[in-house]
């Protein structure tokens, strides 16, 4: 296969030979740098506890059978669509919840808790790598069921878990503060982290191409956790592994007009975003700890930027959160970027303050097209 970016070059070309077409949503087209008439925006997070209409749901089903139904998953994702306005729809699901076909169960409480904990070379040996259409049908079919439900204008993000911040959750069993556990991995018996970090690209690999093939229109991954690592180990644990999980995308989905693009959320990322420049991504999706102009200068020419406003901007009063996102706009510049917060939106949000941002960033945004 060639070089990724020129399918994806490819494909944009071939998009404009479709204008009007789902290629030529203007999400899509910043994601590829191409020019556009305003800054698209969707918020991360955007399905969920603030909105009242996903409570409601919610008191009647818990999360796991939300995600595993694909009626109430493709509901879920549409209900920030039509409230918000946003320009992407990303799928209502979570990074772990491929975990159970790989051997290990997962309770939401909310936070995640897994059955048991992997940190030895025999754990690792017996966990699967799951065939997606097996072990995780109802994600397919909630994507399948998005794609006639969406209008083409809002395109549909596939995710999953990048393969360390994947681990991380395997090794702690559930979200820490010290995360002392994965690091004593990594350092005291590298091998066999080698060993989970690449099931874990596998699975993911699989996971997020079956994604595409049944209709996402973008692919991203979410690396929370590799802000815990110095950028040498970034390199070692991290970023070998991001690059095979988006490799195998590109190379499954090459053909057919399926290449899509690839997001990457970093995080904190500023020890080692120069490496992001050699991880196959398309976009690369950033926190509020650094600016989009000084990232820009590190990731170089090629990649966009998806950022990255403080969500808790959003609790403040309506001056705030539009000079703040004004800073971002400005930063961000006028091609190759994709508004968004730099983490989750706060589920103590209020829903207006979402709405506010969105048509803020609209406004503020909007180009002289004459
Ligand atoms: O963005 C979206 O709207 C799509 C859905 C989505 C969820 N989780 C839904 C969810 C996405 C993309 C995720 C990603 C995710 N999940 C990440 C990476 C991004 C990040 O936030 O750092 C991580 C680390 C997880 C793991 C996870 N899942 C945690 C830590 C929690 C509990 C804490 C929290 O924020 O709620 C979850 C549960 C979860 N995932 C909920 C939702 C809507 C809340 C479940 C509920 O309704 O009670």
């Amino acid at each position: 296969v060639a070089d990724p970016n020129a399918v994806v070059a490819a494909d944009a070309a071939r998009s404009a030979s479709t204008a009007g077409g789902a290629d030529d949503a203007l999400f899509l087209r910043a994601c590829r740098r191409e020019p556009v008439e305003r800054t698209p925006i969707w918020i991360m997070r955007q399905a969920g506890r603030y909105l009242p209409e996903y409570r409601t749901l919610r008191d009647k089903y818990d999360f796991l059978t939300s995600c595993r139904t694909p009626e109430l998953a493709c509901e879920i994702t549409l209900q920030p669509v039509r409230r918000l306005g946003v320009d992407a729809a990303i799928l209502f699901s979570d990074i772990l919840v491929p975990l159970p076909a790989m051997g290990i169960g997962v309770e939401f409480t909310p936070g995640p808790q897994l059955e048991r904990t992997i940190r030895s070379a025999a754990d690792v040996a017996v966990l699967r790598v799951p065939d997606p259409h097996e072990s995780t049908p109802y994600v397919l079919d909630a994507i399948r069921l998005l794609r006639r439900e969406l209008p083409q204008s809002v395109p549909l993000i596939g995710f999953a878990g990048a393969p360390f911040t994947m681990a991380t959750y395997l090794v702690e069993g559930r979200g820490t503060k010290q995360f002392s556990e994965i690091k004593r991995l990594l350092f005291n018996d590298p091998i066999t982290a080698h060993a989970l970090l690449e099931k874990c690209a596998d699975t993911v690999g699989r996971y997020l191409a079956a994604q595409v093939e049944a209709g996402a229109q973008a692919a991203m991954l979410f690396d929370t956790w590799a802000s815990l690592l110095s950028p040498t180990d970034y390199r070692e644990f991290a970023m070998p592994y991001v690059t095979r999980v988006f490799t195998a995308v590109a190379r499954a989905t090459a053909t057919g007009g399926l290449a899509v693009p690839r997001i990457y959320y970093a995080g904190n990322a500023a020890g080692w975003l120069d490496a992001c420049r050699a991880i196959d991504a398309t976009v690369v999706g950033l926190d509020w700890r650094i600016d989009l102009d000084r990232a820009r200068n590190d990731l170089g020419e090629t990649l966009a930027v998806q950022g990255n406003l403080d969500p808790a901007v959003l609790l403040g009063p309506r001056l705030t959160i539009t000079a703040h996102a004004a800073e971002v706009i400005r930063r961000g510049g006028t091609t190759g970027h994709i508004f968004n917060l730099g983490h989750g939106i706060l589920p103590d949000t209020p829903p207006d303050h979402a709405r506010l941002l969105v048509d803020a960033v609209a406004e503020l945004s909007a180009r002289a097209t004459a």
